[in-house]
């Protein structure tokens, strides 16, 4: 990648330079779906895939950059100019100069730069954190902040911002877990964060003869925004009926569920019922997989992971046709124990565990079945967990 977005650099401004690469990866996320923005718990990865920008002062206030995935030519922003959002790929970019100016960094040095990334889009593996959080380290580096190191108290903050950028500037009320995951990631370990306190720890992240094998049901994710919010609002509504029930934890997400099935009869609505449901008992599924991840138990982790991904079809209602069918076939093939849907849904991944000695044959019928009911090819990624955000040079 190094020398590809070098020579991409010099082709786009004309000019050869000593500059900087900084990178942040994507994620995956293995279980604890829709519980992030209720506080509850999650167990993703950061993934070896990720996005790159390569940059070079200007010895101005301007930032132009140019992104090697849209090839939209190059866009210049004024770094002290007031940030409008226009529908366009660098509103994640400005995003992050927004929040950082409204937080008493001084954001003026200005520079040239390329960005190029090989996550696939739009296909839940966070390539918008991936992006908001290189975008971050750049600003900062560019303008002479240190850049602190995955894990460390200072990531965790800066991860706040970026997830920050995307509820204030993009409008998506997302909850931590895809900035924190892109930003804190630690190569082999899966994180196990409490997305409240924001305490964490990394957990090795071994299947033994298995492994994650994740499939893009290439199904571009629609909706997605004004659904997600709904949801999250459903929550919160959800959360008002449990108080009104004599509940008097602070968030959602920190309500047992021996305490929730003492007040769960009163709660007198169908659909809020199915949404709680979903939260709570999400929560003891991470913790039991996180156990099992522990103590070597795959077919255990497997099992957490399906009945997350039942839950998440019937009760919470964010999967749809391409992922149900893609998970009926994938569920079905021989060599395959588990396999669910993976980020926020109405589309992009299953997350799966197979057996490694039958990775290509199942690989095959499974893309066999799922091009010959829905008409699209899907694709399959074997990720290996990777380090978080960081500046390369
Ligand atoms: C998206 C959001 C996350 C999280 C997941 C669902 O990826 O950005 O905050 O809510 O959906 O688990």
């Amino acid at each position: 990648m190094k020398e590809a977005i070098i020579k991409l650099f010099n082709d786009i401004f004309n000019y050869n330079s000593k500059g900087n690469l900084y990178f942040s990866p994507g994620r995956v996320n293995l279980i604890g779906e829709h519980t992030d923005y209720t506080g509850g718990l999650v167990l993703p990865f950061g993934i070896d895939k990720g996005t790159y920008i390569f940059a070079v002062k200007n010895n101005s206030s301007k930032i132009n950059i140019y992104s090697d995935n849209f090839k939209d030519g190059i866009i210049s922003i004024e770094t002290e100019s007031s940030m409008i959002k226009k529908s366009h790929w660098s509103d994640y970019f400005k995003a992050v100069l927004y929040v950082l100016s409204n937080d008493s960094y001084s954001i003026n040095s200005g520079f040239d730069a390329v960005i190029a990334g090989n996550i696939p889009d739009s296909a839940g593996l966070s390539s918008s954190a991936s992006f908001e959080m290189v975008s971050m380290i750049c600003l900062l580096d560019q303008n002479g902040y240190t850049i602190p190191q995955p894990g460390s108290e200072k990531m965790v903050e800066l991860s706040l911002k970026g997830q920050q950028a995307e509820n204030q500037f993009i409008g998506l009320q997302c909850g931590i877990m895809d900035q924190f995951a892109c930003a804190n990631a630690k190569k082999g370990q899966a994180i196990e964060l409490n997305c409240d306190t924001l305490s964490f720890q990394y957990a090795p992240l071994e299947t033994g003869e298995y492994e994650i094998l994740v499939i893009n049901t290439n199904k571009k994710r629609r909706l997605e925004e004004s659904k997600y919010n709904e949801r999250r609002l459903e929550c919160e509504k959800g959360f008002e009926l449990l108080k009104k029930l004599g509940i008097t934890e602070k968030k959602l997400g920190n309500v047992g569920l021996d305490r929730y099935n003492t007040v769960k009869d009163g709660i007198n609505d169908e659909l809020l019922t199915k949404r709680l449901d979903h939260v709570i008992q999400e929560n003891e599924r991470v913790k039991k997989a996180v156990e099992n991840l522990k103590n070597n138990d795959i077919m255990g982790l497997a099992k957490q992971i399906n009945v997350s991904g039942d839950s998440l079809r019937e009760k919470y209602e964010v999967t749809g046709f391409h992922l149900d069918l893609l998970v009926d076939i994938a569920r079905s093939t021989e060599g395959v124990i588990a396999s669910r849907m993976t980020g926020a849904g109405f589309g992009g991944c299953t997350v799966n565990i197979v057996q490694s000695g039958k990775l290509e044959q199942l690989c095959n019928t499974i893309s066999n079945k799922y091009t010959n009911d829905s008409g699209i090819k899907p694709d399959f990624y074997s990720f290996n967990a990777g380090n978080g955000t960081c500046k390369l040079f």
